[in-house]
């Protein structure tokens, strides 16, 4: 093989093993933490089947049309939790981490159950109550 076709080959071997690694790495970065569960709100109700919940009992839900998520979670005395994901800072969409959910703006924490745990937040998340039926949880909006 002449040098300028190896070289040639050589480059584009490169090229090929770069562009596969930006792509698995541009997959990973926009492939969700946590799942999500898109739905809409009916007449005041988020109707969210209990088998989305899954063994974890932590759902994402995207309500269509909204900014903010909810984040429900099913408690350690097996009831359940919806908490608005804004930031009651400044607004900003939240993040779920471990231990609770963070925000990027300017570093507020709120533990699990949307108390704040680091500020300069200084209230609690809005929580939503739910109403529990055979298969589903109810995320009542209205109340
Ligand atoms: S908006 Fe979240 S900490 Fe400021």
């Amino acid at each position: 093989m002449e040098r300028r076709a190896f070289i040639k080959s050589s480059c584009n071997g490169c090229l090929l093993a770069a562009s596969g690694l930006l792509l698995s790495r541009l997959a990973a970065s926009c492939s969700p933490a946590f799942p999500v569960f898109k739905t809409e709100v009916i007449n005041g109700e988020i109707q969210l089947p209990l088998t989305a919940l899954g063994s974890s009992g932590f759902q994402i839900v995207r309500p269509k049309g909204w900014y903010y998520d909810i984040a429900v979670r099913k408690k350690e005395d097996a009831s359940y939790e919806a908490l608005l994901l804004k930031c009651t800072h400044q607004d900003n969409q939240l993040t779920p981490s471990g231990s609770g959910y963070g925000c990027t703006l300017h570093g507020s924490q709120f533990d699990k159950d949307g108390r704040v745990t680091k500020g300069p937040a200084e209230h609690p998340l809005q929580s939503y109550t739910t109403t529990l039926t055979r298969d589903q949880l109810i995320i009542n909006i209205k109340a």
